[in-house]
């Protein structure tokens, strides 16, 4: 059959029915008019596509703007991809593999330096060059001993009033994000978005806010299920250092009422076990992949970065999507540079596999062990180790 196909983008009257189909290709019910009034667009319009066949849409993907964090400190401008769908009978015709790749020329063409996702599957975005460059961890604790008697005392806390919350998180958030590689600015609709989800889904948001030394340097937004067991779930937990971070685990872990505290996705050194009198009353339930990272241009992201002392290595990187990606850079402490004719490399990898190093995530010896990267001299790995390393866990800590 020769179905007449398309892959354009869609106007603002059609993101409904492409909102629904994504909704469709996770089977769930369609947006209802509450959800739809409560949840806007606006920041995904003008870069919202849809693929179509015979004129029917039949898949969907989404994005808005945002920036990013990089070791260093440095905030690079990112395509936050969201709601990829194709309806259930018209999969693997190479309807997403047509959306990706439009989709990834129009985020360079917005200035993206980076494109990133997070992933219903892990086997669908590799072949379109995104890297699994943060993970995170699934933690569910039984509190019942207490915190021990050594760790470190909080620092205040106070609850804020639910209608007034958001007013004191966004500036909050802006000043803390930064902090680790991989965490990426939300705008508001992102804000108006979160916060209707929770309370469409019957919850009721609490927030509080802690403040250490130097003022408010934490917050944790969380909801309670009245079930069998009450279940604290923590939905957004961000803080400035890591006393600002047990002092809001010390304050979750002391809540009346509260059968279990469940977080998904923390950071992966946040070790809320070593607070407890008893330690396994915390279980990781899971490491799974957190955000996806697509490097839409390597030049840029690697000089962008900051990076480790010692020797540099010479890095040949593989973009079959994206030409200008495909080249050869001598790595070093001072940064990248581009190394023109066929030098032979130290190290070569796919460009998926160098955003798996890029924020910090994994060093470059273990994806060369695992077979990610190929190392052609025996010091390269070690020497990349050093030039890749960032002494902070990257993490991103937002939905999206
Ligand atoms: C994931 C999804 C978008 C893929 O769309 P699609 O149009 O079927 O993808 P394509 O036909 O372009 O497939 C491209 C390739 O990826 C593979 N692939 C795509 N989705 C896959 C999956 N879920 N599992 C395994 N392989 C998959 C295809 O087999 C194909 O491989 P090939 O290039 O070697 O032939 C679609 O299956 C879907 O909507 N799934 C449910 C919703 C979902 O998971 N969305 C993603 C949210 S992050």
């Amino acid at each position: 059959m020769d179905d007449d196909r398309d892959v354009r983008l869609l106007r603002p009257d059609e993101m409904r029915a492409a909102a629904d189909l994504f909704r469709g290709a996770l089977h769930h019910p369609p947006v209802s008019d509450v959800e739809w009034d409560t949840n806007p667009v606006g920041d995904c319009e003008g870069r919202t596509y849809g693929a179509f066949e015979n004129g029917e849409m039949v898949g969907t993907t989404w994005s808005f703007a945002t920036r990013t964090a990089v070791p260093g400190g440095a905030t690079l401008p990112a395509a936050a991809v969201t709601r990829v769908g194709v309806r259930a009978d018209r999969t693997r015709r190479g309807h997403l593999t047509a959306m990706m790749r439009t989709q990834l020329a129009d985020a360079a063409a917005h200035g993206g330096v980076l494109a990133q996702l997070t992933a219903s599957e892990s086997v669908i975005y590799g072949r379109y060059g995104y890297g699994v460059a943060t993970r995170g961890e699934h933690v569910r604790i039984r509190p019942r001993t207490g915190v021990r008697a050594a760790a470190p005392e909080r620092g205040e806390i106070r609850m804020l009033p639910r209608d007034g919350a958001r007013d004191v998180l966004v500036p909050l958030y802006e000043r803390l994000a930064p902090a680790r590689p991989g965490t990426m600015a939300r705008n508001a609709d992102w804000w108006t978005r979160s916060r209707a989800w929770a309370v469409n889904d019957g919850g009721v948001l609490e927030t509080a806010v802690h403040t250490g030394p130097a003022g408010d340097d934490g917050y944790v937004v969380w909801t309670v299920d009245r079930g069998d067991d009450w279940v604290l779930r923590v939905s957004d937990l961000h803080a400035a250092t890591p006393a600002a971070a047990a002092g809001l685990w010390r304050f979750l872990l002391g809540v009346d009422l509260v059968d279990r505290i469940v977080a998904y996705k923390r950071p992966l050194d946040e070790s809320v076990d070593l607070l407890l009198t008893d330690a396994r009353e915390v279980r990781v339930d899971g490491r799974v992949d957190e955000l996806w990272v697509r490097l839409l241009d390597v030049p840029a992201a690697l000089a962008a970065r900051t990076w480790g002392d010692g020797p540099a290595v010479v890095l040949r990187v593989h973009d079959h999507l994206i030409p200008a990606n495909d080249a050869t850079f001598r790595i070093g402490p001072d940064g990248p540079k581009l190394v023109e004719g066929d030098p032979a490399p130290d190290l070569e990898c796919d460009v998926d596999a160098l955003a798996m190093a890029y924020l910090g995530d994994r060093r470059p010896s273990e994806l060369v062990a695992a077979g990610w990267w190929r190392a052609h001299e025996p010091s390269a790995p070690a020497r990349a180790d050093a030039l890749f390393a960032t002494g902070v866990v990257p993490w991103c800590g937002t939905g999206f």
